[in-house]
């Protein structure tokens, strides 16, 4: 990787031109893309169609409409702070962006187009052919769409949040509500054994126990090792802009923060029969109806301000 980085810079000092503005140019060329209906058989559905960028490029229906309004059964999920994940999916079948890219054109149920038909209509179209031309030195292919796409999903990254001002010592930064939220993230609630590090993931594979085997069937990680133990198992994912992505988990049965909240209250209340639940979530945490806002005053502190509405206080999540 540093490598990588050191001969990128070089290169852009002999040659200040095209490629010093390379990185800048391919994520342009990956936004174009992102939101170009052309990626799908019937040209009506970009990936922008599900990832809504004003929900931090989520959906807010409970599983989102592919071509021909035709439904999935996962929920769409951001693809804002991806940079530093290493799976990709509810299930991490895809191990890095660059590959992730190709599964959506063409899933039959999302965009629903041969890999070859997007490369002859991207070749085809002289804007793009020029630009892949140029920042990837030949015609468009599945590898270099992937790049492309993967380069502007990188630019996605949010660190400008109240609780990133907070944990930068601006102690103004959060509401005393979502100070109090963030004390039971790390403690009373347990969140944070899951939820750790800069981005709120541990990038594990966890069972919070949302499969039974009966009404809630989706295997999750089980599916991909075909390994038993692991039918129930979930990516974690980041909580950065959660409070803006509802519905939420692998199949959206959850409308609102308050349901997620009152789930890890008292998990057997919402689902009978949950099959390897994680031991963590055995005993009820027994949170207070103050504790349970707090809480959630927690995770709404996590919306970076360009999600803001204006006339909005910068701390004023509550
Ligand atoms: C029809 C809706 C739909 C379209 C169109 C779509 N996606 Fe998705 N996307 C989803 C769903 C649903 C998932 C989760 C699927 C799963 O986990 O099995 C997902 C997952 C992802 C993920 C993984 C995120 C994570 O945290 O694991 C990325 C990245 C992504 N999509 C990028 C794209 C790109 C790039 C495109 C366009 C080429 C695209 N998507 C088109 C619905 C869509
Ligand atoms: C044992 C690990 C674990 C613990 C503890 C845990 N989570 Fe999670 N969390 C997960 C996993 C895994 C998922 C996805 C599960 C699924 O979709 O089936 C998830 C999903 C979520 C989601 C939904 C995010 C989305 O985009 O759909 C929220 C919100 C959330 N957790 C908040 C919390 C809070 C708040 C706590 C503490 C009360 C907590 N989590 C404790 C592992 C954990």
């Amino acid at each position: 990787m540093r490598a990588a980085i050191t001969a990128v810079v070089l290169l852009g000092a002999v040659m200040p031109g095209a490629l010093a503005q390379a990185p800048e140019a391919r994520a342009e060329l990956g936004r174009r893309l992102f939101f170009d209906p052309l990626l799908s058989s019937d040209r009506t559905v970009s990936c922008a169609s599900c990832h809504k960028p004003e929900h931090a490029f989520a959906d807010t229906t409970q599983v989102s409409k592919g071509v021909g309004g035709k439904e999935g059964t996962r929920n769409t999920p951001s693809v804002m702070n991806s940079t530093a994940r290493v799976t990709f999916f509810w299930d991490g079948r895809a191990g890095a962006l660059e590959e992730q890219a190709i599964f959506p054109i063409e899933n039959p149920i999302e965009m629903n187009l041969p890999m070859a038909t997007a490369i002859e209509r991207l070749n085809a179209d002289q804007e793009y052919a020029k630009a892949f031309n140029e920042l990837y030195g030949g015609p468009a292919t599945a590898k270099s769409l992937g790049r492309a796409l993967a380069a502007f999903e990188k630019t996605l990254e949010t660190a400008n949040s109240p609780y990133d001002r907070y944990s930068q010592g601006d102690d103004a930064a959060m509401t005393d509500a979502a100070k109090r939220g963030r004390l039971l993230f790390i403690g009373k609630a347990n969140c944070a054994t899951c939820h750790s590090g800069e981005d709120f993931t541990s990038d594990r594979f966890e069972n919070i126990g949302l499969f039974n085997g009966k009404d809630l069937n989706d295997r999750g990680r089980g599916d991909v090792t075909r390994i038993e133990a692991d039918a129930g198992l979930f990516k974690v994912p980041t909580l950065r802009n959660v409070a803006i992505t509802a519905p939420y988990m692998h199949n959206g049965m959850f409308a609102a923060l308050r349901e997620v909240i009152d789930y890890y209250d008292n998990p057997d209340a919402r689902v009978t029969g949950a099959l390897r639940r994680d031991a963590k979530l055995d005993k009820p945490l027994q949170l207070t109806e103050v504790e349970k806002q707090d809480l959630q005053a927690f995770l709404e502190a996590l919306t970076d301000d360009r999600f803001r509405k204006s006339g909005e206080q910068p701390n004023g999540n509550l």
